[in-house]
């Protein structure tokens, strides 16, 4: 978890750069190997599972070393200018592999592929295929064009998409924790954000598909899915089934509040998280139902961004700090376990000393279990870069950064401390990275503990475990019979 507060990372470029492992549908082998490596955020490593799984269909095998690929894909990420660096620099190191093998096809997949378009055939010239996110359909064909000599582009983005009929091929699965996209895009436009360019209109997947997906995973063994949208708040599906709308007593449309409720159903032993909250749309409806549902996770990642409402405004979050610092006490009041987490970025345009302090002041008021914090880095095309000049010097920027980065740690340890003693339900995720004597595991409040392995309990299995020390990511502790 010590990623978690690591400076300047996308929430999960902890993942970056893993090469996805899958097995073509069996009879379709078509002789050619792919390897597809992923960057960014979980919707983009979400993504890669579809894009795995429409290959897959046409007989395609994985491999994971690139030189031995006929297909290399990269899924990319354009959130900060570092992302974008990355993937130049791994396509540099394609650039090798392909000079060995000119028949490689290598394809550009993800939000810079739909930021810069068919330019990025221009700039790198080794790329032979640009698709952006919702054209993932059109892969085979695409590729064929290439095999038959000419570059191809696909980055029209949809209305409609959602690739609610494809089932993701899991990569790289423990079997245990799984995503499962229930939207995709972003109306919201905040000022710093590439997200709406890159991903287009929000759009919310039909509520069937998603709980079906949900309960083939938990029959097959899967024990937590994080339901994944931009804003998941703002999840809305017009068209309810008939026996949604009658039997289970809703209205017309089914909120979010009401989709987390029916994935809650599923199986009392199937953990439910999400992400990411929006503070001007969670509602209180939504904080009951986590607090109804023992399976709904006490955890919310509730993305502050500034501290002061001058800042929040020029960054167009359409909210204030007052608006804010009520959704907290909301979420203390109704769900007094819950761990929040937040997104913070330093020294956004004409952002004053002063300014700076209100967000130390909001993280010693909500004291965040963890933070994923970042300096701010200007985006071509988004709204602040058209109007705002990108002022505050890099120097600034990152004193800023480290001075939050510090205090984060701090709040981190003594929310962590605070468990110590307490008896937590466990979901046992694998053997601990350091050693095959422990367990590791998260608690419902998504604080990782690593225990010594009983053998009497298994990957998959909930155990009760006694919290006995931590460090400033991890709690450390044994396991406590009565196991639920
Ligand atoms: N939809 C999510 C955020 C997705 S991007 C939300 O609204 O909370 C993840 C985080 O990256 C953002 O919360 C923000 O803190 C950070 N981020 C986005 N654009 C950025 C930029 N231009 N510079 C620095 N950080 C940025
Ligand atoms: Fe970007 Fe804002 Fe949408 Fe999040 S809510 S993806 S920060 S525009
Ligand atoms: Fe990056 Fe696109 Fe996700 S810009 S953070 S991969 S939506």
């Amino acid at each position: 978890m010590i990623d978690l507060v690591i400076q300047d990372k996308t929430h999960d470029e902890s993942r970056q750069g893993e090469a996805l492992i899958l097995d073509p549908v069996a009879g379709k082998n078509n002789g050619r190997k792919l390897y597809i490596e992923s960057y960014g955020c979980a919707m983009n490593f979400s993504d890669s599972e579809i894009v795995a799984s429409i290959l897959s269909e046409k007989g395609f095998e994985t491999t994971s070393d690139y030189n031995n690929a006929d297909v290399i894909f990269i899924n990319t990420c354009s959130i900060r200018e570092n992302a974008e660096t990355r993937v130049r620099n791994r396509l540099k190191e394609f650039k090798v592999a392909k000079s060995k093998n000119p028949g490689m096809v290598v394809g550009v997949l993800g939000c810079m592929a739909e930021r810069l378009k068919a330019k990025f055939l221009e700039e790198e010239k080794l790329v032979d295929v640009v698709v952006g996110p919702d054209a993932y359909r059109d892969l085979p064909n695409l590729i064929d064009q290439v095999d038959s000599g000419q570059k191809a582009v696909n980055v029209l983005l949809s209305r409609e998409e959602t690739y609610a009929d494809i089932s993701p091929v899991r990569l790289n699965s423990n079997g245990i924790n799984a995503f499962v996209s229930i939207m995709r895009g972003c109306d919201n436009m905040c000022s710093f954000c590439v997200v709406p360019f890159t991903r287009g209109r929000e759009r919310s997947r039909d509520p069937f598909s998603i709980i079906k997906e949900c309960r083939d995973l938990f029959d097959t063994g899967y024990r937590e899915v994080t339901l994944l949208g931009q804003n998941v708040d703002s999840y809305k599906w017009a068209q309810p089934h008939p026996t949604l709308s009658k039997g289970e007593g809703w209205g017309e449309a089914v909120n979010f509040a009401n989709l987390l409720e029916l994935v809650a159903l599923i199986h009392p032993d199937l953990r439910v998280r999400f992400s990411t909250s929006h503070p001007k749309d969670i509602t209180d409806d939504v904080l009951y139902t986590i607090a109804k549902y023992d399976n709904i996770c006490n955890y919310i990642h509730l993305p502050v961004q500034s501290g002061n409402s001058r800042v929040l405004e020029l960054m167009n979050r359409t909210y204030d700090r007052e608006w804010y610092i009520n959704r907290i006490d909301a979420i203390r009041r109704i769900i007094p376990e819950c761990a929040i987490s937040t997104d913070i970025i330093t020294g956004f345009c004409t952002e004053t000393d002063e300014e700076h302090k209100e967000t130390v002041s909001m993280m010693e008021y909500v004291q965040y279990d963890f933070a994923y914090m970042f300096m701010y880095s200007e985006r071509p095309g988004t709204l602040a870069a058209k109007r705002y000049a990108d002022d505050i010097p890099e120097a600034v920027k990152a004193a800023r950064l480290t001075e939050i980065v510090a205090l984060q740690q701090k709040y981190s340890l003594v929310r962590l401390q605070a468990q110590i003693g307490k008896v937590q339900k466990v979901l046992i995720e694998g053997f601990s990275k350091k050693s095959k004597n422990d367990y590791a595991g998260r608690t419902d409040q998504n604080a990782m503990m690593v225990f010594p392995v009983d053998e009497r309990y298994k990957p998959g299995q909930y155990v009760n475990v006694i919290a006995e020390r931590c460090t400033t990511a991890t709690l450390m502790g044994t396991i406590c019979p009565p196991t639920p």
